[in-house]
């Protein structure tokens, strides 16, 4: 007997790759090989594991204020997620559909198309040009609802500055632009300030690569409240008929009830 979901059948798994014991630096998945702050050690090391009975707060409200903060941003403008894998799939799932199709470049990170795959997202993949950089104006011509774009980009490492990345993100005013900056704290140039200035932006950044925090599995964007408001749908749907959100958090925080 196969209990499989149409979807679980129709999918091939992903497969992850090796994580070797020690003494190897991975390249394929960009961890990076120094350790975290030691401020990161000192925090661990003053936790209290009591707090652990309790569920955490469901949006993450402080982390948020505390990325707000430093982005320059409000509260309203951060979503913080499971790693910026969880972001990702989420914008997919909140911003993309068999109508409305999601571009990317056909060199870029592989799980665009996993995701896309995974929620039934239509996709137009555009190559990249000669010399590896995104083909801006094929993107631009592509018949699609919005993009992913990778800031710096992986594995081509090439990047966009923030003044062309504003050029097109200006040009697509009725399309969203994805710009991931997973890898943007190594080209030194963030495009969250142009989350302030253009509603179709949405920037998703990770602790995993600059900050060596890949194990933590955290990961946010920045945006428009509409957009943020989004990917908070796709994360707990309200339930149609409830006019709060209340009930729906308490009956998540309490699996026995
Ligand atoms: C371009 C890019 N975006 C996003 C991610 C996901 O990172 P994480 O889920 O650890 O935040 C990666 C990880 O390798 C990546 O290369």
């Amino acid at each position: 007997m196969n209990f499989f979901s149409y979807r679980a059948r129709s999918i091939t798994p992903y497969t992850a790759g090796e994580q070797p014991a020690g003494g190897f630096v991975k390249l394929n998945t960009n961890e990076n090989p120094y350790p975290p702050s030691p401020r990161v050690a000192e925090a661990i090391a003053s936790f209290d594991a009591a707090r652990l009975r309790l569920y955490p707060q469901p949006n993450a409200d402080i982390l948020r204020d505390a990325l707000a903060a430093s982005e320059g941003v409000s509260r309203e403008n951060v979503y913080c997620g499971n790693g910026s894998d969880e972001v990702l799939a989420l914008s997919f799932a909140a911003f993309f559909d068999a109508e409305r199709a999601a571009c990317f470049a056909d060199v870029t990170y592989s799980f665009y198309e996993v995701f896309a795959a995974f929620f039934g997202v239509r996709t137009a993949v555009v190559p990249l040009k000669e010399d590896f950089s995104p083909d801006i104006c094929g993107m631009r011509a592509a018949d699609c609802g919005g993009y992913f774009l990778a800031n710096p980009n992986a594995p081509t490492g090439m990047a966009l500055s923030a003044a062309e990345v504003e050029a097109f993100v200006a040009s697509v005013p009725n399309r969203l632009v994805v710009l991931d900056e997973a890898y943007a704290d190594f080209s030194g140039e963030s495009c969250v300030p142009l989350t302030q200035k253009y509603a179709n932006l949405l920037v998703v950044r990770t602790f995993s690569k600059s900050h060596s925090l890949a194990g933590m599995r955290c990961g946010y964007a920045v945006g428009d409240a509409a957009l943020i408001e989004g990917l908070f749908r796709m994360k707990a749907p309200p339930r149609a008929s409830r006019r709060s959100r209340t009930p729906h958090i308490i009956g998540r925080r309490s699996p026995a009830s």
